[in-house]
């Protein structure tokens, strides 16, 4: 157990911010967490989370029953809370620009410091560009109350949706930008749970720290992006990009994971990480060293094109008053977050060319909704089916990877079937009767 007399505080309870306080406070530490929506406050105090993570309902509810864990609104109750502030707020794209917006990091910063009592040490923890630590340092020194001394260090997070609660509780490693061995040893302190089970905790400067959360986005996204253009070649080649994927995989260097070609990768983080990324290369005059991620980004564009192709194509050339069932809604199985969801945007996109499209996701029809409120959203995988004259496989849920091919054919005479993520059995389709495609095989 972490030393509860450790008192932290966790600006901005999303994705990121609400996993890492219950997990925090689950360890022992003492908690506040943050946030300017009184909705998600009120629901998190209750011990529930406001979005679906796996596992995450069961830790918060440990933490706030234990007392170790509350919530508020309230910036100036943050400051006086305790003297380590973690910042977890969004840093989205920015409208009409590439570049990240920095304007909730920095209104969490001008809300907390001129209120702090004693002297405290604040965590970044959100996506930033290279040098919003220093320039944050900047701001920090011109606002602080002058009896106070004020230090910041960069702790990027690296957790993934659908795992987020095992991400945090057990990184693969803890990245920690600062020069101040005072700082160091306090943020040792907050993490002894993982430092103690063997995370290896990685120190280095801030602009490093900023850059390693960005670099490793990046390097994800490409080889996402990277099967998906092999993808292209092999559909024309005659040949099989999971097998491809699969066998250059073995290599180590290579690796199997982050090979799955499909609709390509979306999200709240690796679309507009990589824009950021490019945006800051630009302003920082090495614009041409990552001209790269924009062709990445345009692959992945692409991939939501050529399913809405194959659609059409698989339809006669004509989708217009055609039914269409879209299975999946989020960015990705595990989550109800659709932010740029490659899922969405393909059944949007059948949707303005005329199909009458029928959306089922297990957890993130609300939200798919709010988002995009024009598309037919149905309360089961059968229903999106029923009479389906296409059925696009979107998403990766397990509820549609274990569907019966045979079961399914029965609700659907049309037998047609997109797997946008290359995970079911093009066989096993076949032989049920369906005509099955997939990305980047025959
Ligand atoms: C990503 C990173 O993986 C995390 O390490 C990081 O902390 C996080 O962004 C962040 O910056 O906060 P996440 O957005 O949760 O995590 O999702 P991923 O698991 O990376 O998947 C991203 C997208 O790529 C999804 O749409 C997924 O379907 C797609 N994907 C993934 C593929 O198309 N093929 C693959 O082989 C793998």
């Amino acid at each position: 157990m972490a030393n509860p007399s450790i008192r932290v505080t966790v600006i901005g309870t999303g994705y990121l911010g609400a996993v890492h306080a219950a997990v925090m406070a689950d360890q022992g530490l003492t908690v506040l967490g943050v946030d300017l929506d009184q909705a998600k406050i009120d629901a998190l105090a209750k011990g529930e989370a406001p979005f679906f993570e796996p596992g995450l309902n069961e830790v918060l509810e440990r933490a706030v029953s234990s007392g170790r864990l509350t919530f508020t609104t309230n910036l100036q109750e943050a400051a006086e809370f305790g003297d380590i502030h973690f910042i977890c707020v969004g840093t989205p794209q920015k409208a009409g620009s590439n570049a990240a917006d920095l304007r909730h990091v920095n209104a969490a910063v001008d809300g907390l410091v001129p209120n702090l009592t004693q002297d405290s040490i604040i965590i970044g923890k959100s996506t930033v560009p290279a040098g919003t630590s220093k320039a944050l340092e900047e701001r920090i020194e011109e606002i602080r109350p002058r009896n106070i001394q004020v230090r910041l260090a960069w702790n990027p997070e690296f957790l993934r949706e659908g795992h987020a609660v095992k991400d945090t509780q057990l990184p693969d490693r803890l990245v920690v930008g600062t020069d101040d061995d005072e700082v160091d040893a306090r943020i040792r302190e907050v993490y002894a749970k993982q430092i103690e089970a063997g995370v290896p905790y990685l120190r280095m400067d801030t602009a490093t720290a900023e850059l390693v959360k960005v670099a490793a986005n990046s390097f994800l996204a490409t080889k996402i992006s990277f099967i998906n253009a092999i993808a292209e070649v092999c559909e024309q080649a005659g040949a099989d990009v999971t097998a491809l994927a699969n066998a250059i995989g073995y290599d180590e260097r290579i690796g199997k994971s982050f090979l799955r070609a499909g609709v390509g990768f979306g999200g709240g983080c690796l679309p507009k990480d990589i824009r950021a990324f490019m945006a800051r290369a630009g302003q920082l005059g090495v614009d041409d060293a990552l001209v790269f991620l924009k062709e990445i980004d345009n692959i992945n564009l692409r991939q939501r094109q050529r399913v809405a192709r194959l659609a059409a194509e698989m339809l006669g050339g004509n989708v217009i008053g055609k039914p269409v069932a879209v299975l999946g809604a989020a960015f990705k199985p595990d989550s109800d977050d659709v932010r740029d969801s490659p899922a969405l945007d393909v059944a949007a996109t059948l949707h303005l060319q005329g199909a009458k499209v029928l959306v089922y996701d297990p957890y993130a029809m609300e939200n798919a909704a709010a988002a995009y409120p024009p598309l037919n959203y149905v309360e089961s995988a059968a229903e999106a089916v029923r009479d389906a004259e296409l059925v696009l496989l979107l998403t990766e849920w397990e509820e549609f990877t274990a569907l019966d091919p045979v079961a399914l054919g029965e609700l659907t005479p049309a037998r047609r079937i997109i797997d946008g993520r290359n995970v079911l059995d093009p066989k096993k389709w076949r032989e049920a009767g369906w005509t099955f495609r997939g990305l980047g095989r025959q």
